[in-house]
């Protein structure tokens, strides 16, 4: 029995010193200290040892158990340091590897326009006024001196909603809407920006496009006040060698109405294909505001005068960073709008 537990043990030593991962460790254990093991079915034949040698045997036993079980137990944890070793080895970082990029959004180039002509106008102390997208007739026409009926309102194809409404086509809207909240305290001095909508589309057209509208009413308002402001508003905007002219033209509420042209911002006015050759860019609609609007929205024209004026903000956009096609803004691709 002595020989039988000392071949047991250094079998079991030298199976566990082989042994290269956890489960085999486990599975030795099984095989000689299980309930079923080799260990436990040598003990179980103890009795028929005689009185005196069953200690001895007994005590033999357990050192075989004891050493077994030690060896077992270094081995699992030679071979969990090991493992910790290895997956760190796998997990290495590569601290050169180049950072995960973030994607910054910006705002759209229409939007970043848009707050750089607020700024502008703030810094001449005009508000900041807003008006609904979707308009009453009679802010959007009737107010601004276009009766039903007026053919003026044929050059502005509309979206009407229903009886009486309609999605506003300019941003004019937003002149009768301050004045009859302000009238009849002077000055007034404010703009409007935003979306407007058209029946068109096309290269040039877009069914939906931005515009400022900007008014000033107070006693004395001549078309001198109207050329100084609009000077200095391209300046800011366009560089400090602008000049500006004024076309004779016809707005149903401005009298007399203006179409105002930049000196171009490509050519400086030598003459280039964005001015075709002309060396000006038509940029806005202006004039002075048309004695019927004034009254309607509750001044009286005999003693106040205001200018107004309209400007399409996809078109500055445009010549301010050469873009070619109005339907690039609209498109949300993001190599497009990554460029500003
Ligand atoms: N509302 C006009 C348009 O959309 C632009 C305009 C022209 C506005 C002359 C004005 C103005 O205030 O005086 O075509």
């Amino acid at each position: 029995m002595r020989e039988k537990l000392e071949a047991l043990k250094r079998e079991a030593l030298d199976r566990i010193s082989a042994a290269g991962d956890l489960n085999l460790v486990n599975e030795i254990r099984v095989m000689y200290l299980g309930k079923k093991g080799e260990l436990t079915g040598i003990l179980r034949g103890m009795g028929s040892l005689s009185p005196e040698e069953r200690p001895v045997i007994g005590q033999l036993a357990n050192e075989v158990r004891e050493s077994i079980e030690n060896g077992l137990n270094s081995k699992t944890a030679a071979l969990k340091e090991a493992e910790k070793y290895e997956k760190l080895d796998r997990e290495t970082i590569d601290v050169t590897l180049p950072g995960r990029t973030f994607n910054v959004g910006r705002r759209h180039p229409l939007t970043q326009v848009m707050n750089e002509i607020k700024e502008i106008f703030l810094g001449l102390g005009f508000e900041i006024a807003d008006g609904p997208e979707v308009e009453l007739d009679y802010y959007n026409f009737e107010a601004l001196n276009f009766p039903a009926d007026h053919p003026a309102r044929d050059m502005q194809d509309s979206f009407y909603i229903g009886d009486g409404v309609l999605l506003r086509t300019h941003t004019s809207s937003v002149q009768p809407r301050v004045m009859e909240k302000k009238a009849p305290a002077i000055p007034v001095k404010a703009i409007g920006l935003g979306k407007v909508y058209r029946r068109d589309d096309d290269a040039t057209h877009s069914p939906m496009f931005h515009q400022v509208e900007g008014f000033m009413i107070d006693k004395k308002i001549s078309f001198s006040d109207l050329k100084g402001v609009l000077l200095i508003v391209f300046r800011q905007m366009f560089g400090e060698d602008r000049q500006i002219r004024l076309r004779p033209s016809f707005f149903p509420f401005t009298e007399p109405s203006a179409e105002v042209d930049v000196s171009c911002i490509i050519c400086n006015g030598e003459g280039c294909r964005t001015c075709s050759n002309t060396g000006w860019l038509e940029i806005l609609g202006a004039g002075m505001i048309h004695p019927n609007v004034l009254k309607m929205s509750g001044y009286d024209p005999e003693q106040v005068t205001g200018f107004a004026f309209g400007m399409g903000i996809e078109r500055v956009v445009m010549l301010k960073y050469g873009i070619d096609d109005l339907r690039l803004y609209f498109d949300n691709d993001k190599r497009f709008l990554a460029q500003f």
